[in-house]
């Protein structure tokens, strides 16, 4: 068997060394954090996906070690493949993050701001990075483009107003259900997501649309408007599903489950597609295998109030303090009196409620 050949590629003055024809923003995934460029429409298990947004430019300082010569214009990291030698710069170019803000004001001149309405909310990737790169006003004078929502199916919405046209929605229908009966009509300011006449999408696993699209526009209609994400509590759980794997997160209160999706990975993407049945009709604690607690990550408002997995720090204060001992160390739970002495926060599961308190 012949060895695979590796590149050596170095993003934000980190090297490492990925397969010959990995995309940048894989590489840049595969060393993790900040270095790895937000992606709006790429979307590792669809073929076909990215180039869309715009959201995951780089700039290529170097193109390789045989063509040092850097690339002229800033790249879409998730359609560009590594070269060996090559140097990327993701969060240490300027550039891209003034280009970034660029994309994302281009991706709200037509995106309504009804967060505190959308059930996205909380986990809306626009949203994440409207706070990260967005402005507070709009230049935008004109009249942004207005849609009447649809009906998929029994089960699903299509709030085209908020659609970003990234696709993903589009790539999932066709390369999970045999049947796609929706696309994209149209063209530039007119493109719209359209079922043709307006046939309903029953396919058992059309209801992974809600989870890939990044944005509200695709709503899951057992679950509208009923709770807002970081109240609820997501828990892994599975069952014997004869159509698919059967593992999924529950978003519960108390012994509600208010929703059911696929559970997702750091990037958000879907880790096993589910079937409809497990996502809109299995809504007791009883359909289920409670695993325990899904871990979200503690940047995410879903994790505020979510202490589980929680480390205590092993470092002392002066070891994180230059070497300076304090003066004077208090500890601010007992200081403050809102903690009970005997809970401990971190052992929780889910969020800490107000009887976890001091009620004083
Ligand atoms: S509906 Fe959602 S997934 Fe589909 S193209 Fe629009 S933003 Fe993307
Ligand atoms: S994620 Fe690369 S262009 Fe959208």
């Amino acid at each position: 068997m012949s060895e695979q050949q590796l590149f050596k590629v170095t993003i934000d003055n980190i090297t490492i060394e990925v397969p010959a024809g990995t995309s940048i923003l894989e590489a840049a995934r595969k060393i993790g954090g900040e270095v790895a460029p937000p992606a709006m429409c790429f979307y590792s298990k669809l073929k076909g996906s990215g180039g869309k947004c715009r959201t995951c430019l780089v700039e290529v300082s170097k193109g390789s070690e045989k063509d040092p010569r850097p690339m002229p214009k800033l790249v879409a990291s998730c359609r560009t493949t590594v070269m060996d030698g090559m140097e990327v710069k993701n969060i240490t170019s300027p550039k891209v993050i003034d280009a970034r803000a660029g994309v994302v004001e281009f991706l709200l001149l037509n995106h309504p701001l009804d967060c505190p309405i959308c059930d996205q909310a909380g986990e809306c990737h626009l949203q994440d990075l409207s706070y990260e790169h967005g402005k507070e006003g709009t230049r935008y004078e004109f009249q942004r483009r207005k849609f009447k929502k649809y009906d998929l199916g029994p089960y699903i919405q299509l709030h085209m107003t908020r659609c970003i046209m990234c696709f993903r929605c589009v790539y999932t229908a066709d390369q999970l259900t045999e049947n796609r009966v929706h696309g994209v009509l149209d063209r530039g300011d007119h493109a719209e997501i359209a079922t043709f006449i307006e046939k309903s999408l029953d396919n058992d696993f059309i209801g992974n649309v809600i989870d890939v699209c990044p944005v509200g526009a695709l709503t899951d209609k057992t679950f509208r408007f009923k709770n807002r994400v970081w109240f609820l509590k997501p828990m892994d759980a599975h069952r014997d599903c004869p159509k698919c794997s059967g593992k999924v997160t529950l978003w519960n209160r108390g012994e509600e489950v208010f929703r059911v999706t696929a559970r997702k990975d750091e990037w958000g993407e879907v880790e096993d597609w589910i079937c409809n049945e497990c996502r809109f009709e299995k809504k007791h604690s009883s359909d289920w295998v409670i695993e325990g607690p899904r871990e979200i990550s503690r940047h995410s408002v879903i994790s505020q109030g979510h202490y589980v997995h929680t480390v205590t720090p092993t470092e002392t204060f002066k070891a994180v303090n230059d070497g300076r001992a304090p003066h004077l160390l208090l500890d601010i739970h007992t200081e403050s009196d809102v903690n009970k002495p005997e809970i401990e926060l971190s052992l929780i599961n889910g969020p800490a409620h107000s009887n976890n308190f001091n009620s004083k």
